[in-house]
C-alpha cells in the first residue's frame, strides 16, 4: 500500500513539472548590444558613435569606463557563438552598430569590411544552428547625424530608411527576425530629456517629444522598406523553388 501511494505521489509530480514546461516550439534566447560586446571601438574603418563620445566625455561615466574594448566580440564573435552553442540557446539577438557600417551614417560610403563582419557573424550563428535575431538601432547612433541633430531632426526617419536597407540588403538572405530600435522611449527621456545617456541632452518635454516622434517615423519607414522592397523577394524565392 506504502508503495502505491508512492506511485500515485511520483505519477502525481510528474504531472505537476510537465504542466510547468516550456511548449516544444519555444526558444530559448540571449541577447547583446553592439556597443555593450564589439570593442574595436575605431578599427576598420569604424565611424564614431554617441557613446564613443559619451564614454570619452569626462564626468559622464562615474568610473571613466568606455566600450573601447568591452567583451571584445568584433575579435572574438566565433568563441561568443561557441558559449552561445554551449548553452543550448536558438536563437541569438544582437544589433548592428550602425557607424561600423555606414561611418558617417549615410549610404555614401559603405564599408564593406564591416558589412563582412556581421555576414560571417550570422553565418556562423546558423552553422551553428542559432537562429539569428537582428536589432538595427540600439542606441548607438553615428556621432555626425547627431550633430546633425540626431533623433530630434525630423530627416532621421530618411537617415533610419537609407540605413535599414543596407543592412538588409547584405543580410536579408539570411535572417528572419528583426528589432528596428530599441527601446526608444529609454534612449528619448534618458539621452534627450534627463541627459542621463548619450547623446546627454537636457530637453525634457520637446526634446523627448521629438525624439519620441521620429523614433516612431522611422521605425514605420524601415518596416515598410522591408515590407515593400524585400517580403516580395522573399515570396518571389519561394515561387522560384517551387516551380
Ligand atoms: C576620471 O577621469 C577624471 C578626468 O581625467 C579624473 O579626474 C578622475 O579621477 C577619474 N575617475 C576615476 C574613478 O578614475
Amino acid at each position: 500500500m506504502v508503495r502505491f501511494y508512492l506511485i500515485i505521489l511520483a505519477v502525481a509530480l510528474c504531472r505537476a513539472s510537465a504542466q510547468k514546461l516550456f511548449p516544444d516550439n519555444f526558444k530559448f534566447g540571449a541577447a547583446t548590444a553592439a556597443y555593450q560586446i564589439e570593442g574595436a571601438w575605431d578599427e576598420d574603418g569604424k565611424g564614431i558613435n554617441i557613446w564613443d563620445t559619451f564614454t570619452h566625455t569626462a564626468g559622464k561615466i562615474r568610473d571613466n569606463s568606455t566600450g573601447d574594448v568591452a567583451s571584445d566580440s568584433y575579435h572574438k564573435y566565433k568563441e561568443d557563438v561557441a558559449i552561445l552553442k554551449d548553452l543550448g540557446v536558438k536563437l541569438y539577438r544582437f544589433s548592428i552598430s550602425w557607424s561600423r557600417i555606414m561611418p558617417d551614417g549615410r549610404p555614401y560610403s559603405i564599408n564593406q569590411a564591416d558589412i563582412d563582419y556581421y555576414v560571417n557573424l550570422v553565418k556562423e550563428l546558423i552553422e551553428n544552428d542559432i537562429e539569428p535575431f537582428v536589432t538595427l538601432y540600439h542606441w548607438d547612433l553615428p556621432q555626425y547625424l547627431e550633430d546633425l541633430g540626431g533623433w530630434l531632426n525630423p530627416r532621421i526617419a530618411d537617415y533610419f530608411g537609407d540605413y535599414a536597407r543596407v543592412v538588409y540588403t547584405a543580410l536579408g538572405p539570411y535572417v528572419n527576425y528583426w528589432v528596428t530600435i530599441n527601446e526608444p522611449s529609454t534612449t528619448c527621456v534618458l539621452g534627450y530629456g534627463q541627459g542621463i545617456l548619450a547623446p546627454g541632452k537636457t530637453l525634457i518635454g520637446d526634446g523627448v517629444y521629438l525624439c519620441a516622434q521620429n523614433s516612431l517615423k522611422a521605425h514605420a519607414k524601415a518596416y515598410r522598406i522591408y515590407e515593400t522592397e524585400f517580403k516580395p523577394l522573399t515570396y518571389f524565392v519561394v515561387f522560384g523553388f517551387l516551380y
